[in-house]
């Protein structure tokens, strides 16, 4: 079974959104969000302060999908003229083929909506779909609602010193705290499993 072009839900306020892999036409609506988007927000997806102004390089990279290796979903409001709400990506480096990397960036003013944990559970069954055993993803210190959201959705977190590291093993579903992040991400895990699985 192929993976469906969309998935038509609902947030958890009821509004109807669209989840799908991003499309090389997505490229301008890219360009848009990130303009948009808190200098705070793309220091913390990113590192590094960027400006208003996305790289051909960055979108390039982001666009170019391989479901093997490198996965990009994004959730849309189709009520709205402009439309994206956030998205979230994961790698698969050739170090460890069994583990992928995962990063998330939701707009703004979306923040708090349950769009990052529905994200989160699209990237952990893409993952789990192409063969990957664990997911990991790697927050800046000082970013702590990320920091707070991942351990509150079950991972396993360390510090190297640098960043925050932290990891899930994707077969270890009944290994989530009961948090109400964890309990959204086993209900879209749920309910999206028999769409995404084959
Ligand atoms: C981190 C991020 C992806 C989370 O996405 P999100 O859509 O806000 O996540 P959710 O709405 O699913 O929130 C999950 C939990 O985060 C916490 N949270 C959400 N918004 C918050 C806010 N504004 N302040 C503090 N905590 C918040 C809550 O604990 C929430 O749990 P709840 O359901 O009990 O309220 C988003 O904040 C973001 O894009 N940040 C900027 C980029 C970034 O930091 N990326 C992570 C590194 S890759």
């Amino acid at each position: 079974m192929e993976i469906p072009e969309r998935l038509e839900l609902a947030l958890r306020d009821g509004t109807p959104a669209i989840a799908r892999p991003l499309v090389p036409e997505d490229r301008p609506a890219l360009v848009e969000a990130y303009r948009r988007l808190s200098p705070e927000a793309r220091f913390n997806r990113f590192w590094t302060h960027t400006g208003e102004v996305v790289g051909d390089k960055m979108l390039d990279r982001v666009l170019d999908q391989d479901p093997a290796t490198h996965v990009t979903w994004t959730v849309l409001d189709p009520s709205r003229e402009f439309s994206p709400l956030g998205g979230a990506s994961w790698w698969r480096g050739g170090h460890d083929p069994s583990e992928v990397e995962i990063s998330f960036l939701v707009l703004d003013d979306e923040q708090g909506r349950g769009i990052g944990t529905l994200l989160l559970a699209i990237m952990w069954l893409t993952a789990f779909r192409a063969g990957a055993e664990s997911m990991v993803g790697y927050v800046l210190v000082e970013n702590r609602h990320a920091a707070n959201w991942l351990c509150a959705c079950g991972a396993s977190g360390e510090w190297d010193g640098y960043k925050l590291i932290y990891r899930w093993n994707l077969h270890h579903l009944d290994a989530l705290p009961e948090t109400r992040p964890a309990a959204e991400l086993a209900m879209w895990l749920a309910t999206l499993a028999p769409k995404i699985l084959p």
